[in-house]
């Protein structure tokens, strides 16, 4: 099929190249000039692991092709998918809408024959009813449909999960459409996906809860850990015991920083105005969103207990401070609230990630990107793991820093605390006698 992707993100890169690669001719679109350009040359503006062979191999078959030109991309294409970015609005908790509904506007204009256009961004529900209304204004019905398909993937397993994903959601009016992309997910349909056919307003709604609901594992085991610390017990225990029922299920049960990343902290947000527009009280994610807001803040406290109060001059070193390992997104990354206010205290930070120096920490005075774990170790203070890249998973500290007496803040407990206290180092991790 012809393809269209408005979007070159997370999102519309990694679904533009999997498309391509099932056979496709896509078509990824982006108004940010200088990341096409890149595209063009073979260069990958993010850090997703597999995308960058996989995005050479299908430009070079022709199939895969970069542009700022969405005329010509949106002519040439009969579905189209719109994967820009709805984060946070600068006033208030809603989902800032305007990328969407200018892509919306442009497309009006562009449509020549029949399109299906797909909206594949997270958008609140009743957004496809306006984006129709949009496109009304210069196009007649008979020439498109407007389809609400959520993208399920996680950054840095993007590709596997596009490719495998549980369920694909499809959110439309029309069963000759439904049937269309029927037929261009039937790759992912023959490996086990579930197709899931429903209503437009159901599958924006599906988006959200399902984002609302993993945020809410996560809160809810991040409050039970406190509530270990108190009472020692073991929080990993807890997770594994209350995981293995199947009802309950494992995954987003471990303890951690406050949930970051650029959709549960905007997705949580904003159902809660969705819920306010409809005159109904979702108190139970209002619940999640305070929780995850006092946990930033409570992690970023204990750093002043492990320091006994004194940050001043203190050598801090982060370990990772990407909201998750495998991708290079900052967005809501608890690191962003934790490295100012160190700053701002006196301490000197050295931060190591995988995925390189960050443009955030860039103007802070005394705060300092290095490219390996021994230099940002070495005459450190305090250790702070704060995100769980496998580099960070075997350690041997004690070769880590000239300074014997470090302190070590293990933010996902990777590492046992009866080990550490054997090596002699004082070990704070979550959820756990230390
Ligand atoms: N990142 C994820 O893990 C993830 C997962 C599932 C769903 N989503 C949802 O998918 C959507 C996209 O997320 P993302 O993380 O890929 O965003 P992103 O910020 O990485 O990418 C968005 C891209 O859209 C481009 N863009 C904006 N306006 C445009 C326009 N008018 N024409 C052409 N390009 C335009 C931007 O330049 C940018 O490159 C969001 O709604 C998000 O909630 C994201």
């Amino acid at each position: 099929m012809k393809i269209c992707i408005v979007g070159a993100g997370y999102v519309g890169l990694v679904s533009g190249s999997c498309f391509a690669d099932l056979g496709n001719t896509v078509w990824c679109v982006d108004k940010d000039k200088q990341k096409i350009d890149m595209l063009n040359k073979g260069q990958i503006p993010i850090f997703e692991p597999g995308l960058k062979d996989l995005i050479n191999k299908n430009y070079s078959s022709g199939r895969l092709k970069f542009t700022t030109n969405l005329n010509k991309a949106a002519k040439n294409s009969d579905i189209i998918f719109i994967c820009v970015g709805t984060p946070t609005s600068s006033k208030g908790e809603s989902a800032n809408l305007q990328y969407v509904f200018k892509v919306a506007a442009e497309l009006s204009q562009y449509i020549n024959k029949f399109k299906i256009i797909v909206i594949k961004s997270t958008v609140p529900i009743t957004t496809s009813d306006k984006i129709e209304k949009i496109i009304l204004k210069k196009k007649r019905k008979k020439l498109f449909e407007v389809v609400s398909n959520p993208e399920f993937l996680r950054e840095g397993e993007a590709i596997r999960d596009f490719r495998f994903p549980d369920r694909i959601v499809i959110g439309a009016n029309s069963k000759k459409v439904i049937k269309k992309l029927k037929i261009l997910y039937d790759p992912l349909i023959k490996k086990g996906a579930i197709f899931f056919p429903t209503s437009r307003r159901g599958a924006e709604l599906i988006k959200y809860t399902s984002n609302a609901f993993l945020a809410t594992k996560i809160s809810y085991i991040n409050e039970i850990s406190n509530l270990c610390e108190k009472t020692g017990v073991n929080v990993e225990d807890v997770s594994l015991g209350v995981g293995l029922d199947k009802r309950i299920g494992g995954r987003f049960l471990r303890v951690g920083p406050a949930y970051g990343g650029s959709c549960f902290p905007k997705d949580t947000k904003a159902l809660t105005v969705t819920g306010a527009l409809y005159k109904t009280d979702l108190s139970i994610i209002r619940a999640v969103i305070k929780s995850n807001e006092k946990r930033r803040i409570l992690l970023t406290e204990r750093v002043k207990t492990i320091l006994s109060n004194k940050i001043k001059n203190k050598k801090i070193t982060f370990l990772g401070v990407t909201f998750k390992p495998n991708t290079d997104d900052m967005r809501e990354s608890s690191s962003l609230l934790m490295i100012p206010y160190l700053k701002k205290r006196g301490a000197v930070v050295n931060y190591f990630d995988p995925s390189g120096k960050k443009k955030e920490f860039s103007k802070l005075k005394n705060v300092f990107f290095c490219d390996n774990i021994k230099t940002a170790c070495d005459s450190a203070d305090l250790v702070i793991i704060h995100t769980e890249w496998d580099e960070f998973k075997a350690l041997d500290f004690k070769k880590l820093s000239t300074r014997k007496k470090f302190k070590i803040y293990d933010m996902r407990n990777l590492y046992s605390p009866q080990n550490m206290k054997k090596q002699g180092f004082s070990y704070h991790s979550l959820g756990r006698q230390n």
